[in-house]
């Protein structure tokens, strides 16, 4: 496969994540974080709400099955060296905390709670407003992160301005980044839609592999990419962002991230001495 696009710290390939994956050698990566299509009875059921019109299924990208979904996680467990964290739908996070799929173990079923939901259409039962996120580990070897005795659960704003139907917030993907890989490690996104974890991961200094298969969001990536510098100085935050952060401290305002102030990120800024030059205002008007 040849690159699509590719920077000191991203490399995008346009193609298929089955392809990718069969030719990559075992744990060739530190970590995958990924969102992976929903299948087809989550696409068709999904419907949106835009303005007074509503909008039936996902239609912009296409759906997978059951079985290539176990088999594709199966495989980028193979690939990792630890960790394959998946956002996922609710009764396929389920299924792998008492079934995973092979060579993976379930180490903790987490949500993202979305503060802006679609609306229960209907009106006759709750709306859904989460999704899973299924924090998968290869079975062999301890796993280990930099969150402690934390908790790997999210509560924020949906991010409707990528020009993608999924695309998931930046601030989210970024604090996976920092608490499941360390400075110098590979992280493999084969889903890479809008781009969110090769940003992510390229804003926190880590290398960071996508692959996608429609071009139209291949070339979604390379602007929203391009129009992002590239960090010019990396370290390691002294503690890093949390979820419980935002839970404990609020909603507080970010001077540049209308994200961070969406998602209630912690009170010390510390994502400011970490990176000089770097706009971190992605999306802002
Ligand atoms: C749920 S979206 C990912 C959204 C992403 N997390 C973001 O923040 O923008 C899944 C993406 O996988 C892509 N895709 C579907 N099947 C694929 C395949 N076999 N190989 C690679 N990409 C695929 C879709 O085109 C879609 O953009």
């Amino acid at each position: 496969m040849k690159p699509y696009y590719e920077d000191e710290y991203v490399t995008l390939y346009h193609g298929d994540a089955r392809d990718y994956l069969a030719a990559q050698p075992d744990q060739s990566v530190a970590c995958v974080i990924t969102d992976p299509p929903y299948t087809e009875r989550t696409h068709t059921k999904a419907r949106s709400l835009h303005g007074d019109e509503i909008r039936e299924g996902i239609t912009t990208f296409g759906a997978i099955t059951d079985d290539d979904l176990r088999i594709l996680l199966a495989e980028m467990g193979r690939v990792s060296q630890g960790w394959v964290i998946a956002t996922l739908d609710y009764a396929h996070a389920f299924e792998y905390d008492q079934r995973p799929p092979e060579g993976l173990k379930c180490q903790r079923v987490g949500v993202w709670v979305k503060r802006n939901p679609t609306p229960q259409i209907t009106g006759d039962r709750p709306a859904q407003g989460w999704e899973a996120i299924a924090y998968l580990h290869r079975e062999k070897g301890r796993s280990k992160w930099n969150g402690g005795g934390k908790h790997g659960n999210y509560y924020t704003m949906t991010d409707g301005r990528q020009g993608h139907p999924t695309a998931k917030p930046l601030a989210v993907i970024e604090d996976l980044v920092s608490k499941f890989t360390a400075e110098g490690g590979l992280v493999l996104d084969p889903f890479a839609g809008s781009g969110t974890t090769l940003l992510a991961a390229r804003n926190l200094g880590r290398k960071v592999i996508g692959v996608e298969l429609e071009e139209k969001y291949c070339e979604l990536i390379a602007k929203r990419l391009d129009a992002t510098p590239l960090p010019l100085l990396v370290k390691e935050p002294e503690a890093p962002v949390t979820a419980t952060a935002a839970f404990d401290f609020g909603e507080r305002l970010h001077p540049a991230n209308p994200e961070i102030r969406s998602s209630g990120w912690s009170k010390t800024p510390n994502w400011a001495p970490r990176r000089v030059g770097l706009s971190h205002s992605e999306g802002l008007a």
